[in-house]
């Protein structure tokens, strides 16, 4: 049985209105057939960052308290990132904690958002920085969601290569996966690879205290600018931020920036990469404001001199503005 039964009680779906259009039925059928006997309440929000706000955090709180859930009662999150980011606060700070299952939809969110426990919405001061840690009990991968990408929003789904050449880079087991796969296509194997790696990562540091969790960041402080000044999705972001990376950070530059590039023609990822930069203020503004910057003085950055081997340095300011400088 994929989903536990919990007689007596209750479970609660948390979607977004796109996936819940494209996959109701399917959803009813493969997931939710053997409780039938279960009463399911529905909170379906808006699509994409959209749903991880306040006001929509109030909304479903208080609709799913009104259907006089308990502890026991299951909350599983069917969509991409922002869907189990947005379940998963919901599930740790109701009731002060119900248990939740994560299904996700999208390739970012199986091989990244819904390991390792972070939830989170977003507020005025910024994105994801209210949030808490709590793990669903439970994740189940099916690749069946991806046949709605590769056939029409193939962009979307592209964009997870961020995070998929950031693993490929970490782990020179999944680089050699991904170089060998054939373009936009993602087998299981290679989407388990992902998930083991991370967790393997996140068990020796859950909570994000020890630094080792840190190198999961990896293409991310330059990419989180990036995301913020053109208001492109994540994993462009961070493909973008790996490039800077090479470019001005790594040693042996020239072999790695081959095998990214390689990855990049070979996954059809070039248009991705082109981005007209513009205003460097800006940037340098976000950089500098990025939320995981430990001290005034220097930026941590994540830097890969050879496949597998991920280092944490600091870099001084000035530093990091010649190579910005450079950039623009
Ligand atoms: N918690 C973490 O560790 C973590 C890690 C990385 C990213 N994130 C978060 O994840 C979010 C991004 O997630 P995402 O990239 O999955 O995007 P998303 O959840 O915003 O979804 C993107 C779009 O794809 C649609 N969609 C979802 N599944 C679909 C399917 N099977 N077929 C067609 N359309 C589908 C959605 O409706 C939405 O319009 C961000 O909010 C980011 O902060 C969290
Ligand atoms: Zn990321």
């Amino acid at each position: 049985m994929i989903i536990p039964n919990i007689r007596n009680n209750k479970i609660i779906i948390i979607s977004d209105s796109n996936v819940w259009k494209l996959y109701k039925n399917y959803i009813l059928k493969k997931f939710l057939n053997s409780i039938a006997k279960t009463e399911v309440i529905t909170w379906i929000g808006p699509q994409g960052e959209k749903i991880k706000s306040i006001k929509n955090y109030e909304l479903a709180s208080n609709y799913i308290l009104s259907k006089n859930i308990n502890r026991n009662s299951l909350i599983i999150a069917i969509g991409g990132g922002a869907v189990s980011d947005f379940a998963g606060f919901l599930a740790s700070t109701l009731l002060r904690g119900i248990r939740w299952i994560a299904i996700p939809t999208t390739l970012l969110a199986m091989i990244d958002a819904s390991i390792g426990g972070k939830t989170a919405i977003n507020v005025g001061a910024g994105k994801n920085l209210i949030g808490t840690f709590y793990p669903p009990i439970k994740i189940i991968i099916d690749t069946n969601f991806l046949k709605s990408f590769t056939s029409n929003k193939i962009i979307d789904y592209q964009t997870a290569y961020g995070e998929l050449i950031k693993y490929a880079f970490l782990d020179e087991k999944i680089y050699k996966i991904l170089i060998r796969q054939k373009p936009n296509i993602i087998t299981n194997k290679l989407i388990h690879k992902c998930i083991d790696y991370k967790n393997k990562i996140v068990k020796k540091d859950p909570y994000e205290k020890k630094g080792i969790r840190f190198i999961l960041n990896y293409g991310h402080t330059f990419g989180h600018a990036f995301e913020k000044q053109y208001n492109i999705p994540h994993g462009q972001a961070v493909l973008l931020g790996i490039e800077f990376i090479l470019k001005h950070f790594t040693k042996n530059k020239t072999l790695l920036e081959t095998k990214f590039y390689n990855l990049i023609k070979l996954h059809n990822l070039q248009n991705l990469l082109e981005i007209k930069k513009r205003n460097i203020n800006q940037f340098l503004d976000f950089v500098l404001k990025d939320k995981k910057r430990s001290s005034s003085k220097y930026i941590k950055l994540v830097v890969i001199n050879k496949i597998g081997s991920a280092q944490v340095v600091n870099v001084t300011l000035n530093t990091v503005m010649e190579k910005i400088k450079n950039e623009y």
